[in-house]
């Protein structure tokens, strides 16, 4: 989908060749003349027209508009969030009308461009890949009518645009079936990404993590006939010396519980056991085009959780990568394994942040949902830094804690820890796990477990938190990184700003 950005007037809208033209009314209301600013009017006098976030009017053939299909849209008070919300609902509305040329008529401010773009590039996503008879893709060319299209509102476009391509790229691995994105498939995708845009990019098989030494890692991965994969993709935006973030993404591609097996209901859900790793390539996908002026490193420990002769068992002790070992009292909790010798491992990148993603726990869907996302950091500037960024980004998290008596119930007598504690607060217990394997740099986790896909009718994944990861990295380039590791606080963009000397 191509998005361009125009400058014009309501009255420009009308004379516009497009297969549908939206406006969005602001409960402010428009300012223009000519045949669509009437049509406002006129509504809105009648009260046919409700300007709440999400309301919509259709019209048809309205005289002196060009565009066949008009769709007034309220967007209440024209935050970048109702600008989403009147977005989605119009786009939404039109889908399956065969519009491939859609104007968008928007309210004033650059929020509403990225609000826009990120809203049509959502509704218009439509999974094909294993359908025999997929509904084409409907939209070819959205315009953006804006009043001004100045810099600023250039830069959120081209912004907006990568971000929409990671959403797209994590949703669509999310989505693919466990026989398809495969850990090998996973190890290709990246392999390709890096040479069409060029990342440093190294794929590891089981020789290799073998050497590494990360038997909790290989553990789970035994039980399955598909080979590990391990992935390491180097993003670099600015000098070489410059500490990196480093994003862990859980790519488990099916997550059967292993040994200690799920019951069977929703059990295909597991499918979206890896969108941790479809976040971390997403983000990717998205910097191949943002170009931020950062270095970014993504790590993808990728393999099956299946039950197998050979499979590991409870009450197994496996030795990690750190050297620290593990007795294994549920093979489900899995993601914690292999999450551990990749914390491990990017120790060695010195990174002056590191980010793990997974869909690591049932806890944190019960305790949040699938509105926020579980946050856990050991540095309050990092958890305050990816909070702020999730809620400007419309991709939120909630911050939880880590107080050490929730590591007590890790205690085990035949290993330095088990991967289960008890029943209660298991988003948290999980997250104390993996404290352990973190070396000396500053960490957060987020559970991504109830926000990263949807189930019932709208099954699907979400792409989130690739928003979230994005705009917090965007921020960064406002606040450089040491070349050292001294660099601990990472202050969002808008902390760094300082008044002027007087
Ligand atoms: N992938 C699951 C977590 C999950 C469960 C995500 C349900 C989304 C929905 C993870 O590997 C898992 O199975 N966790 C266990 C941990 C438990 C055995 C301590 C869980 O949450 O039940
Ligand atoms: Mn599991
Ligand atoms: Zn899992």
């Amino acid at each position: 989908m191509d998005f361009e950005l125009k400058a014009s007037s309501l009255a420009d809208a009308a004379r516009l060749k497009a297969d549908a033209v939206v406006v969005l009314v602001p409960d402010a209301g428009v300012v223009g003349d000519g045949p669509l600013a009437e049509l406002v009017d006129h509504a809105l006098r009648a009260g046919d027209l409700d300007t709440k976030a999400g309301k919509l009017l259709q019209a048809y053939r309205v005289a002196g508009v060009s565009a066949p299909r008009v769709l007034l849209a309220g967007c209440g008070d024209a935050s970048g969030r109702k600008v989403m919300t009147a977005v989605q609902a119009a786009v939404g509305a039109l889908r399956g009308r065969k519009v491939r040329r859609l104007a968008l008529w928007l309210p004033e401010g650059a929020a509403a461009v990225r609000a826009a773009v990120t809203a049509t590039a959502e509704t218009s996503y439509a999974y094909v890949t294993t359908k025999s008879k997929p509904e084409p893709r409907e939209l070819e060319k959205v315009s953006l009518l804006v009043a001004e299209a100045g810099a600023e509102a250039k830069a959120e476009l081209r912004t907006a645009r990568a971000v929409a391509a990671g959403i797209e790229f994590a949703r669509e691995l999310g989505n693919l079936p466990p026989n398809v994105a495969t850990p090998t498939r996973l190890g290709e995708e990246a392999r390709q990404m890096a040479k069409s845009h060029g990342f440093q990019c190294e794929v590891l098989g089981p020789k290799e993590v073998a050497k590494l030494g990360m038997g909790s890692f290989m553990a789970v991965a035994q039980g399955s006939q598909e080979p590990l994969r391990f992935i390491v993709l180097r993003y670099q935006g600015a000098a070489a010396g410059q500490a990196p973030v480093v994003l862990v993404g859980k790519g488990i591609t099916f997550d059967s519980g292993g040994i200690s097996i799920k019951p069977a209901g929703e059990m295909d859900e597991m499918k979206f056991d890896m969108s941790g790793a479809a976040s971390v390539l997403g983000v990717f996908r998205a910097l191949a085009e943002s170009r931020p002026a950062i270095n970014v490193v993504g790590l993808v420990p990728a393999c099956e959780n299946l039950p197998d002769g050979r499979a590991f068992k409870p009450g197994d002790v496996v030795t990690s990568m750190s050297g620290q070992t593990i007795e294994v009292l549920n093979t489900d909790a899995e993601g914690r394994l292999i999450l551990c010798d990749a914390l491990t491992y990017a120790a060695r990148f010195k990174p002056r942040a590191v980010i793990d993603i997974a869909t690591l726990t049932g806890a944190c869907v019960v305790a949040l949902g699938g509105v926020r996302s579980g946050l856990f950091a050991s540095d309050d500037a990092l958890a305050a830094a990816l909070q702020q960024a999730g809620d400007a980004a419309f991709d939120p998290c909630w911050r939880m804690p880590l107080d050490d008596e929730y590591g007590e119930g890790l205690k085990t007598n035949f290993a330095d820890m088990a991967n289960v504690a008890g029943r209660q607060a298991g988003a948290v217990t999980a997250a104390k796990f993996l404290q352990r394997f973190v070396g000396d740099f500053p960490w957060a986790h987020l559970d991504i477990a109830g926000t990263a896909w949807k189930g019932g009718a709208a099954k699907g994944s979400t792409g989130r938190p690739v928003p979230l990861l994005l705009q917090y990295l965007h921020g960064l380039q406002a606040a450089p990184a040491k070349a050292d590791k001294a660099a601990k606080a990472d202050k969002p963009a808008t902390a760094v700003r300082r008044r002027p000397a007087r």
